[in-house]
């Protein structure tokens, strides 16, 4: 029986519940396909930042290294912790450790769900470069305080971190649609965007089956409003496909939809996979989340550790019980608790 190590971080706010709804999910799903999930729970976040400091043990990555896979629930908590704090200390050192240089995010309409578009159909897989970018933590500030106060953040891109990105992307249109937008802002960004342009050039050549269309990123944003359906495969940079992904998510019908991996293809170290949610404190503690999102991300992490049909059949589940105004959560215009959604698509399975 094929066995896999599941290092779980709940997080804060949202995160615990989402996630115990989805491990329910994933177990269930485990003991269907006869295979094991072996989870190990770390307490880290925001609370442990207020007992200790740091939002994790100082050897955090090395615990969590021993994982076939890594699910996360959300990090933050404004009131306690300051944001760019939360974020820094364990998300993003996650991420960047671990070499997980792909954020996948799909977007596409559930059975039963409809998005503020209503009945566009639309299908998009937003893979955002995960690692450098605008979030690559280069800067600094001086003269703090004073009139003359300087704050300066430098977008870091390598030949390296945007070929591999861009690379992954063009295999994804390969076995997709065969259509890939790249999304820069080269008009104005006339070193990092231009490069990243060039970059697409060169790789092009090597994918003559792939048809690449550019766009800058304020019109891309745009267009998933207005065309959606006029997407397949999205790459962008760290900044714009943060950005872009929460519109895929407000398109398909909320940020309860939007599920994500954060994949290191060369599966020397762990992935994560994550909602792409936030701890939602305005509606956290009370039963009120989707774990829709959660669960899609956990079916994503099963067929990234190759169990193909658990995920399929996790997918099958959502799109059924979502037919059923009676399973949906308040997002949704229904009445259901997080853990009824999550017990309906246990039932399902
Ligand atoms: P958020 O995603 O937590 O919430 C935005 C809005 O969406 C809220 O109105 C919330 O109620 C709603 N929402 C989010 N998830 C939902 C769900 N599963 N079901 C129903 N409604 C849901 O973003 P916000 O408010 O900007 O950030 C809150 C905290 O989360 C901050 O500390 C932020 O830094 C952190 N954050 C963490 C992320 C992560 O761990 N990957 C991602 C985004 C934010
Ligand atoms: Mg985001």
């Amino acid at each position: 029986m094929n066995s896999y190590n599941i290092a779980v971080i709940p997080g804060d706010g949202v995160g615990v519940e989402v996630t115990e709804a989805t491990l329910k999910v994933l177990l269930a799903a485990a003991e269907k396909f006869g295979f094991n999930l072996a989870p190990t729970q770390y307490e880290w976040g925001c609370e442990y930042y207020v007992e200790h400091g740091e939002m994790m043990p100082a050897d955090g990555l090395s615990q969590l290294k021993k994982s076939d896979a890594i699910y996360l629930g959300a990090v933050g908590w404004p009131e306690k912790v300051c944001d760019s704090v939360s974020l820094h200390g364990l998300l993003l050192p996650i991420r960047k450790q671990f070499d997980q240089f792909v954020n996948m995010r799909p977007h596409r309409l559930l059975t039963g769900t409809s998005g503020p578009l209503k009945k566009t159909k639309f299908d998009i897989l937003c893979i955002r470069e995960n690692t450098e970018g605008e979030y690559s933590g280069a800067g600094g500030r001086v003269h703090m305080g004073n009139p003359h106060e300087v704050a300066v953040e430098t977008s870091v891109f390598t030949r390296h971190g945007v070929e591999r990105l861009l690379r992954f992307g063009f295999e994804q249109a390969r076995q997709r649609s065969g259509k890939l937008a790249s999304i820069t802002k080269s008009n104005a960004q006339k070193y990092s965007m231009v490069f990243w342009d060039e970059i697409t050039e060169e790789l092009s050549a090597e994918y003559p089956d792939v048809t690449v269309e550019r766009y800058h990123v304020d019109a891309a944003a745009a267009r998933m409003i207005t065309h959606p359906e006029s997407f397949d495969v999205i790459v962008a940079s760290n900044l714009f496909g943060d950005i872009l992904s929460d519109i895929g998510a407000a398109i398909q019908g909320g940020l309860g939809f939007a599920a994500s991996a954060n994949i290191n293809p060369s599966r020397e170290l762990p992935s994560m996979f994550e909602p792409v949610h936030g701890s939602a404190p305005d509606i956290a503690g009370q039963g009120k989340a989707n774990p829709v999102a959660a669960v899609w991300s956990g079916a994503m992490m099963l067929e990234h550790l190759g169990e193909a049909k658990a995920a399929q059949a996790i997918m099958a589940a959502l799109n059924d019980v979502l037919a059923s105004p009676d399973n949906c959560t308040p997002d949704m215009g229904g009445k259901a608790t997080t853990s009824e959604l999550a017990d309906a698509i246990v039932k399902a399975i």
